[in-house]
């Protein structure tokens, strides 16, 4: 069941969406202190692994030092170079591509090619920045802030369960990114309701579940939805091939979880799914995910022969929901910046009033400010709730003459 029976008021306005300095204010307020999924440990199992990305600007190296996870800040100390600009690798040190420096994995130098050249040695200035680096299961977090709080207070109070749930009998089948000329809260808005699902997703899912089959729950700094699935054909089909793969019980549930502002869990019988949305500007994001599939299947050749197929099926269709989600970010954004209204949410839609609840507490602004009476975009006067009640004051309805 929803937790509310009634339409709520969308909290957040134009500007929320759009401005720069409340940009700024949510990389200070709501990310420096935020844990970031970055990777799945399979992906830097073997020592010299490393992947390369950006983090709010910043550039990050997260590589495997002698079956440690390290996360530096991709700068040279010498003359600034970032070390590496492959976006992932293996490598048998960790080496700048500019001179060749090397580095052990508490950040200090290894080898510096030359290194009378730089007498007398400046040790203090000459060590690779280290950020923070935790593992929830097979998931791999950064945090830049060093005063933030821990990974598990972070994801409190998601179950202990879930750490666990990334690993075997599931495996990582599928890592994608996009980037979408949209604020991050329209991708993370879409993600959680699923009150869009009968019109973008008509073919892969085809209707909403009903109100009775689902559950919302609604907590200071995460949401989350669970339903049952749907026991059609696919619904079968998932479950026969659960019992098949063993490891596993069968639940015929599906499960999301929004960690505040923007890491999302899903689980099914079939897979586990990791999302996190990372602002690139006030009107841009990059959205990744990382897919795992039930798999159980080299040990018994007529299990593999179940488990790929399988693993096909769900990254085909994870990648089309990805797609199919994507395919209405800008026009949102758009429509955003050119809105009269105030917007409205629905009861399905109510995660997405926690989660706007949480942007603003967050952020230092009063809940109540962002209401009906503080001014929309382009100084349009605010619609009141008793629109929602009937007809729009402002039109005559169009009637169609028989
Ligand atoms: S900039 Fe890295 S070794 Fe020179
Ligand atoms: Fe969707």
């Amino acid at each position: 069941m929803f937790t509310h029976q009634h339409h709520l008021r969308y909290l957040l306005r134009s500007e929320h969406y759009t401005s720069e300095s409340h940009y700024r204010t949510e990389l200070e307020r709501l990310f420096r202190p935020a844990w970031h999924p970055v990777a799945a440990a399979s992906q830097l199992a073997r020592p010299g692994d490393f992947i390369t990305f950006e983090l709010f600007g910043t550039p990050i190296l997260l590589r495997n030092m002698d079956g440690e996870l390290c996360c530096f800040l991709n700068v040279c100390p010498h003359r600034h170079a970032r070390l590496s600009d492959r976006p992932k690798g293996r490598s048998p040190t960790l080496r700048c591509q500019f001179h060749g420096w090397e580095y052990q994995k508490d950040g200090r130098t290894a080898r510096i090619p030359e290194a009378r050249l730089f007498r007398p040695w400046d040790r203090e200035n000459s060590c690779l920045r280290k950020f923070r680096v935790a593992t929830w299961g097979e998931i791999v977090f950064v945090c830049l802030d060093r005063a933030a709080p821990r990974l598990s207070e972070f994801l409190a109070p998601l179950p202990e369960s879930w750490g666990r749930c990334f690993e075997p009998p599931f495996r990582l089948a599928a890592v994608y990114h996009q980037d979408f000329a949209c604020n991050w809260k329209v991708v993370i808005e879409t993600s959680l309701e699923s009150y869009h699902v009968a019109c973008l997703h008509p073919k892969t899912f085809k209707e909403c579940p009903p109100e009775e089959v689902c559950d919302h729950n609604l907590h200071a700094r995460y949401s989350s939805l669970r339903c049952d699935v749907p026991q059609d054909y696919a619904g079968r089909f998932m479950n026969a091939s659960v019992r098949m793969l063993g490891g596993q019980a069968v639940t015929k549930k599906y499960e999301n979880h929004n960690i505040y502002p923007h890491v999302f869990f899903a689980r099914m019988d079939v897979y586990r799914q990791v999302q996190i949305v990372v602002p690139t500007s006030a009107t841009t994001c990059r959205h990744y995910s990382w897919l795992y599939t039930l798999w159980n299947g080299r040990r018994n050749p007529l299990r593999w022969l179940l488990a790929r197929p399988l693993q096909g099926i769900v990254v085909h269709v994870g990648k089309q929901v990805f797609r199919e989600d994507g395919s209405i970010y800008e026009a949102v954004q758009r429509g955003i910046e050119a809105s009269p209204f105030p917007g409205v949410i629905g009861a399905r839609e109510e995660r997405i009033h926690d989660f706007q609840r949480f942007v603003l507490e967050r952020c230092g602004y009063p809940v109540g400010d962002a209401g009906p009476g503080a001014p929309w975009i382009n100084g349009a006067a605010p619609v009141s709730d008793s629109a929602f009640n009937g007809e729009c004051a402002a039109c005559e309805p169009t009637r169609i003459r028989p």
